[in-house]
């Protein structure tokens, strides 16, 4: 049977993929309240087609803080993609690469941030950056991401502390012993660079990552890189100025695949508060539950410039490696293209919100 959706995959990689492995990758926070919420509060906004507009050319080129792509739909960073298959980041990165979109590397990727850059130099790559206490660390991830060529830093704000899921209390999840955090290699990398003597991910994160992280280390990162800084987590309107005011040149609206606070909103629900009030003043990018081109589609009426997926490219690598990534990309790109057509739009300006109308408008 062919896969012809990222459902498909996901059924696909479901029978794949050892227990207490997919449990890490696929699991929420919590009850999963939320991890269910992000796929299902797409379902609550309509798209408004219209006709008669002649859609024989549809292009989904775009411009996001200086990079040049051919689609506004990304790679989310998500941890230790060898554990999925051996092509891991690079296979993904190449894939972004493949559909002309970015790619976000994970600071705890099982492949170094050189290697990748190396294996997928023409993808726009950007560089996911956890705060470590060990600062001078960081201080050096930093750099090396700006000399590897990665275009921005992005820096994940809502993990000071570790998400209670409970499939990682259940399974404790731990990096097999061939792999490790490429990352850290070398004499300063101390015990960052593998999860050994630690009893999983989470009490890996809890005593690595600074939990003391505020504002004030956004200021620092800003002031410490020539890159552009990207704060990655925002939900709400208030982390959204000051994100903007500490210097931020975007942000990307994400509550990290429901896998941190369980109760958050879907992500799409607070997408349009949070682009009524920044939107003119930054970049904003979405992700979370994004599973087709309708709902990347919408996140893009809303406001979005830019829209990752996450889960989706780890199912896309369990099937088939890199082929895989890129046929789930390739999938959801058609997708959007066949969105746009059926609702007239040509380009990515003609999106606007008034092509999405919330349900309850119809309830009025
Ligand atoms: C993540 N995510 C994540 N985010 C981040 O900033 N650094 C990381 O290392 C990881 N690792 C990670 C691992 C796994 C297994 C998942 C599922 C997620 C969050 C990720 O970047 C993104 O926000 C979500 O995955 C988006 O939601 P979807 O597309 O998975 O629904």
């Amino acid at each position: 049977m062919a896969l012809v959706c990222v459902e498909d995959y996901e059924k696909e990689a479901f029978r794949n993929i050892p227990k207490n492995t997919l449990e890490f990758y696929r699991s929420g926070a919590g009850s999963e309240f939320s991890l269910a919420l992000n796929v299902d509060a797409f379902k609550r906004w309509r798209i408004l087609p219209r006709f008669l507009r002649d859609v024989g050319g549809v292009n989904t080129a775009c411009s996001i803080l200086g990079c040049k792509l051919s689609t506004p739909i990304g790679v989310a960073p998500t941890a230790m993609q060898r554990v999925i298959h051996d092509d891991g980041e690079i296979g993904n990165a190449r894939a972004a690469g493949k559909v002309g979109g970015i790619f976000i590397l994970s600071t705890v990727s099982t492949t170094s941030l050189e290697e990748v850059a190396k294996a997928a130099p023409n993808t726009s790559k950007w560089f996911q950056l956890y705060i470590y206490k060990d600062r001078s660390l960081t201080e050096s991830l930093v750099r090396r991401a700006e000399n590897a060529g990665y275009k921005a830093i992005v820096m994940t704000i809502d993990c000071a502390h570790f998400g209670a899921r409970r499939a990682d209390a259940r399974y404790k999840f731990k990096l097999p012993s061939h792999l490790g955090l490429l990352n850290f290699q070398g004499d300063r990398a101390s015990n960052a660079k593998s999860m050994q003597g630690f009893s999983g991910i989470q009490e890996y994160a809890n005593a690595q990552y600074d939990q003391s992280i505020t504002w004030a280390d956004v200021d620092w990162l800003v002031k410490f890189t020539k890159l552009p800084v990207i704060a990655k987590g925002v939900l709400t309107r208030e982390d959204a100025f000051l994100a903007r005011d500490y210097g931020c040149k975007g942000i990307i609206v994400s509550n990290h695949g429901a896998r941190q606070l369980d109760s958050v909103p879907a992500t799409i629900e607070v997408l349009p508060t949070i682009v009524d009030v920044v939107g003119n003043d930054m970049t904003i990018m979405f992700d979370g539950g994004v599973r087709q081109g309708t709902d990347v589609f919408k996140a893009l009426a809303l406001g979005a410039k830019a829209v990752f997926m996450g889960r989706p490219l780890l199912w896309g690598l369990a099937v088939n490696g890199q082929k895989g990534a890129e046929h789930v990309l390739e999938l959801v790109q058609r997708d959007l293209e066949l969105t746009m057509k059926l609702s007239g739009c040509v380009n990515m300006s003609d999106i606007t919100k008034d092509y999405v109308a919330h349900e309850s408008q119809f309830s009025k």
